[in-house]
């Protein structure tokens, strides 16, 4: 894997799903530290892209008892580890999709909210990426994007902000600093 810019690597292999399940993992950033960084109203239809095993989807799905999460990952061997986790933890109130962030088979304005972690260094065309997400948004609707230290795919932040403004979202707000990190913006 490497981790130039513009040179993506593709999905990360579902074998190493479990990686991404390491307990010491919260130490960097915990589901719940997320969803105080989402601060999503309990009734958000919410999609998230890539969640692989659902490390964070389950306390998302917390977040909004009367909402919906939609969990979009191109490797149905991921959304198998996810449906699987939060089926154990008694969570409904969730959709599963196969599919490429790349080319959403979603309706457009449909989302209040969407996020990502650790995704938008895998895809081949992040701008791309950005834009179908601002396509499946409604107007004013969030989307926030998380990088994570230790992911090679990693983008810094000052590209992240750069990309989110080239497809037409305001960056409002940014969360922790280093290669640690969570920006919101608005569509
Ligand atoms: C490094 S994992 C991160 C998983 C999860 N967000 C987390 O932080 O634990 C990246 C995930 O993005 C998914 N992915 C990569 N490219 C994708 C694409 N073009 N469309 C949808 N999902 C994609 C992968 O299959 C994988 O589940």
């Amino acid at each position: 894997m490497s981790g130039h810019h513009g040179h993506a690597a593709g999905p990360m292999p579902y074998t190493r799903a479990r990686h991404l399940l390491h307990p010491l993992r919260g130490l960097i950033l915990s589901p719940t530290a997320l969803a105080r960084r989402l601060d999503l109203p309990p009734d958000a239809a919410v999609l998230e892209i890539g969640p692989g095993p659902g490390y964070f989807s389950v306390e998302i799905a917390r977040a909004i008892p009367e909402g919906t999460l939609w969990l979009l990952d191109i490797q149905p061997e991921m959304l198998a580890m996810a449906q699987e986790r939060l089926e154990r933890s008694g969570i409904r109130n969730v959709r599963y999709v196969e599919g490429d962030a790349l080319r959403l088979p979603l309706e457009a304005g449909s989302f209040d909210a969407a996020f990502l972690v650790a995704v938008l260094g895998e895809l081949p065309d992040a701008a791309a990426g950005l834009s179908e997400l601002h396509r499946v948004l409604r107007p004013g609707g969030l989307l926030s994007v998380t990088e994570q230290v230790g992911d090679p795919d990693a983008r810094p932040l000052h590209e992240v902000r750069r990309l989110l403004e080239s497809a037409g979202y305001t960056v409002e707000r940014t969360f922790g600093r280093g290669r640690t990190f969570t920006v919101n913006a608005r569509r």
